[in-house]
């Protein structure tokens, strides 16, 4: 399976490849520019020699014509990115990753996206794909480290069984992480919202901190 990431050359876009490809999984970094997608896969590969990874870049149109396709540009670019690639993503799953934060003093706010939620939106502008909002709480430096120790939950919200099972399994192959069930689309926006909350937290404490949750074995849904 090939998993291609819009707008992956970025932070979250290169950590997410990072440890997709450690999981064996074959990833395809998209850009608007072909040059900015080869450097960057290039720089992984380079980062980390030796272990077998396969990631290589491409324009973000080719890049919507693999398995599955995270989408991860700025969260203001989102639905305007999913709605110029429609006609290549009608029929794939499409994972929104994206978090719509402001920045208030010494705080992260979250703002309210039209529908309640960007995966919402993104879901509107692709009436023809089955659209999951997930890993919105992961830390891109940790992503993007593969020595560096990865425990956290993935909350994963879909209207569509097939995006969420496919979604959770992409999630559940990358080590330390444990995909969960967390509804529809409906739940989308307390998750997104609730990253605001996280950040802030990372602000004031100089940390790392991302989501696990106790009291949920994970099996059962
Ligand atoms: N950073 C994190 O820790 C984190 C964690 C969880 C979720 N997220 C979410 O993941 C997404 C990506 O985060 P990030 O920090 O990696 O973002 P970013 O660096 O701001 O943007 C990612 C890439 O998107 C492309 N891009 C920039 N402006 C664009 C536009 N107007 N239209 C289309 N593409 C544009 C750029 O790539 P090219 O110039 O190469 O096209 C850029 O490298 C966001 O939606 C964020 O909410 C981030």
């Amino acid at each position: 399976m090939r998993v291609g990431i819009l707008g992956g050359t970025g932070p979250l876009g290169r950590g997410l490849a990072a440890r997709l490809a450690a999981a064996g999984t074959e990833v395809v970094i998209g850009s608007r520019q072909d040059e900015r997608a080869t450097a960057t896969a290039g720089a992984i590969l380079e980062a980390w020699p030796g272990r077998g990874l396969r990631v290589t870049g491409a324009l973000n149109e080719e890049t919507a014509d693999t398995d599955i396709v995270v989408l991860a540009p700025p969260w203001d670019a989102a639905v305007p990115t999913a709605r110029q690639l429609e006609g290549r993503l009608r029929g794939k799953v499409v994972v929104s990753v994206a978090n719509a934060l402001v920045r208030q003093g010494r705080e992260m706010h979250a703002l309210v996206p039209p529908r309640g939620s960007l995966a919402s939106g993104v879901q509107a502008a692709l009436p023809a794909s089955a659209v999951a909002a997930a890993g919105h709480h992961l830390p891109a430096d940790t992503l993007a480290d593969l020595d560096a120790r990865l425990e956290a939950d993935v909350l994963v919200c879909a209207d569509d069984a097939e995006a969420k099972s496919a979604t959770m399994a992409l999630f559940t192959a990358i080590e330390g992480l444990r995909a969960l069930d967390a509804g529809s689309l409906a739940s989308a926006s307390a998750v997104e919202a609730f990253t605001a909350v996280l950040v802030t937290l990372n602000m004031r404490y100089k940390g790392h901190a991302t989501l696990r949750l106790r009291g949920v074995d994970g099996t059962g849904a």
